[in-house]
């Protein structure tokens, strides 16, 4: 860890602190020289990336936050504004619901949008006024490739995906003339555990894992920190120029068409 990083003196939040691009990128914004909010529905899991930053000399604090509430984002901003503010939010923390349309009941669906869609929502609302008051800021939302193309058991997913890049131009717009900057990441199959979780749905998983990763040019899924690498990037100066795009991390998946 470094106090003279790419992102000296910054303070992030970021959500779903616990889980694999997560932890991947509060430790590469940690490694960088942020102060990092490590939140998470999940107490436990962001405590241990807490205090494993903070075992290798970062600063980070874990705040258990549920996203899908105002008071867990709040507690998030708050956590942020004592660590000297709020420069960067990675909105990354969501839940995944698999079935066909007509299999997915109205509670899948309210689930999703409750973190996924409404949760990004409630979190850049409640992080908007300190970016504001301290000047500027980089809004990083986790989307999805599914939020770019389909996926037949995963609509209400995309739905949920595809909505946040709609949402991000449309902030990009609104908050660039006060040098608040916003993007998406669309990662195509990352290894975390909500990929596990997605072949463990399905009949067979290594053949599923297999066939998936023979579509992808690199021939392999993204890891964590391919992820983490590029949050790292749209929140650091480097990209000051950036926003109001997606930026796809899927080894070339997209590129194919046979
Ligand atoms: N893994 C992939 O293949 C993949 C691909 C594309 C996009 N994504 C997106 O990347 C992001 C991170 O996913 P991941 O693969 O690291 O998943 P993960 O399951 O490893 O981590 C998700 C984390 O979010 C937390 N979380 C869930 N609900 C929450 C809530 N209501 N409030 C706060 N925290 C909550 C979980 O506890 C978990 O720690 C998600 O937005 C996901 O949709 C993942």
């Amino acid at each position: 860890m470094t106090a003279a990083g790419r992102l000296a003196g910054k303070v992030a939040i970021v959500t779903g602190a616990g889980g694999g691009i997560g932890s991947a990128t509060a430790t590469r914004f940690a490694e960088e020289g942020a102060s990092v909010v490590c939140g998470d529905i999940d107490d436990g899991a962001a405590r241990r990336v807490a205090e494993e930053i903070q075992g290798r000399g970062g600063t980070a604090v874990a705040i258990e936050a549920n996203v899908a509430t105002v008071a867990g984002n709040r507690a998030l901003v708050a956590a942020s504004d004592k660590l000297g503010g709020l420069d960067i939010l990675h909105a990354n923390a969501a839940i995944q619901r698999m079935g066909l349309l007509e299999a997915t009941g109205e509670e899948d669906w309210d689930a999703l949008h409750a973190v996924n869609l409404r949760g990004v929502y409630l979190g850049i609302r409640e992080a908007l006024p300190l970016m504001r008051e301290q000047g500027g800021g980089a809004i990083i939302i986790t989307a999805s490739l599914l939020g770019i193309v389909g996926d037949p058991d995963m609509p209400a997913y995309g739905a949920m995906k595809g909505g946040l890049r709609s949402m991000c131009r449309a902030l990009a717009t609104a908050h660039g003339p006060e040098n608040i900057r916003c993007n998406t990441i669309c990662p195509g199959d990352v290894e975390t555990p909500m990929l596990a979780d997605f072949f463990v749905h399905q009949p067979d998983p290594t053949a599923a894992r297999s066939a998936i990763t023979e579509r992808y040019p690199l021939r392999r899924f993204a890891t964590p920190a391919d992820v983490a690498n590029v949050a790292l990037f749209l929140a650091s100066d480097e990209a000051s120029y950036l926003n109001g795009i997606d930026v796809v991390v899927d080894g070339g998946l997209l590129a194919r068409i046979y």
